[in-house]
């Protein structure tokens, strides 16, 4: 059982931190505590990576499975290379690093055992991400040690982009919250896996394909998994990210998505009229664009089709919201799956009950 803590709350500069601010966290996590934190994807819920006892904390906050692995988080290519199990990922680990470090990519590279079981899930390899946020950054810097973090969401939510959504899904579960505003990219990062060539892209996110394969030269590979809603391991077909294989970004109200590549408002309609006739009470996801023409059930908007990547910041927020409504059910206008847009697709489609194709 997880006894009820205080959850603090502790406003910093997003932008300039003062280091100051952070002594609050920094005691807390040298002491063995869990801090929630901002970085530009997603909030963290943040651990230290080399105390064992901390790291088994996150699981219990979260309700994590423990057999899916944390990144671990740094503030410099130093403190990444300490973990480093193989010195021949060095090169890759340093190209990858020049072209997106600090940014939303983790890599995923052979770990040694500096890193505990606990952090990794018992695999021999461990995810590695150096935050762009200036408070992720120097809360890291400060602690001095890795900071092992998932999201800041109780297990399979929508992950948080704003400190109120950490407090709605931990508060009492966790020690603090630093409070640093919205978070800017608003999906997670994308987790690449440099062990093999060419590396294979476990979890779209921040950093696309496109600009993945224009760093390094080559096409990365998809995994299989990235196009598909919830995955089975079948043995035949190990699933290489565990994250894949769970529910996550679900609202408690089932979405139906629609896969549809342009603004396509009469297919919607049609597909909205036939759950009404079950009597169930409809609401629509769509983008603004789609909006824009107007609908006799009460919609929702995600952004602007034109512009992806703001349909990416504010859709966990916009997931959220859709549970504080009262809707049986909620249909939700897919958009085109390429540059960003294949981050948001990738989560929509595991957030979604039903997929329409
Ligand atoms: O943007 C982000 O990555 C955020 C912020 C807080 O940095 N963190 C985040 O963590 O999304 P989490 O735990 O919610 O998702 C990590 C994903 C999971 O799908 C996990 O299975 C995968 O990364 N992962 C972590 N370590 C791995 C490893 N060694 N091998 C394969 N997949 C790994
Ligand atoms: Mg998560």
């Amino acid at each position: 059982m997880l006894s009820r803590t205080e959850t603090k709350v502790w406003p910093v500069d997003a932008v300039a931190p003062f280091p100051h601010d952070l002594d609050p966290a920094i005691h807390i996590l040298r002491a063995g505590g869990l801090v929630a934190f901002p970085t530009e994807t997603v909030y963290g819920l943040g651990a230290d990576a080399l105390n064992p006892s901390a790291v088994a904390r996150i699981f219990q906050a979260k309700g994590r499975p423990p057999d899916n692995p944390l990144i671990a988080h740094v503030s410099s290519l130093d403190m990444a290379f300490t973990l480093l199990g193989d010195a021949e990922q060095r090169p890759i680990v340093e190209q990858l690093a020049a072209a997106f470090w600090p940014g939303p990519l983790t890599l995923v590279v052979t770990r040694n055992e500096r890193i505990g079981d606990l952090v990794t899930a018992g695999l021999d390899t461990v995810g590695l991400r150096l935050p762009a946020h200036p408070v992720a950054a120097e809360l890291i810097r400060l602690l001095g040690h890795p900071l092992a973090a998932p999201s800041a969401n109780r297990s399979g939510r929508p992950s948080p982009t704003l400190p109120e959504h950490v407090l709605v899904d931990l508060e009492g579960r966790i020690d603090g919250i630093i409070d640093g505003g919205p978070c800017s990219v608003g999906l997670e990062s994308t987790v690449l896996d440099v062990t093999q060539w060419p590396p294979i892209l476990l979890r779209p996110g921040g950093v696309t394909p496109e600009a993945l394969r224009a760093a390094i030269g080559v096409a990365v590979t998809v995994d299989r998994n990235v196009h598909t809603s919830r995955v089975e391991d079948d043995g035949a077909n190990p699933v290489r990210s565990p994250g894949m294989k769970y529910a996550h970004y679900a609202p408690k109200t089932p979405l139906v998505l629609v896969e549809t590549e342009i603004a396509d408002a009469d297919r919607l309609v049609a597909i909205a009229q036939q759950y009404y006739t079950e009597g169930k009470r409809i609401g629509l996801l769509v983008t603004d664009e789609t909006a824009a023409i107007g609908f006799e059930f009460p919609t929702l908007r995600m952004g602007p089709r034109s512009q992806p990547d703001m349909i990416a910041t504010g859709l966990f927020s916009v997931l959220r919201a859709v549970d504080l409504e009262t809707f049986d059910l909620v249909i939700v206008e897919g958009i085109e799956a390429s540059g960003i847009g294949l981050a948001v697709m990738n989560r929509l489609r595991r957030a979604a009950a039903t997929r329409i194709v």
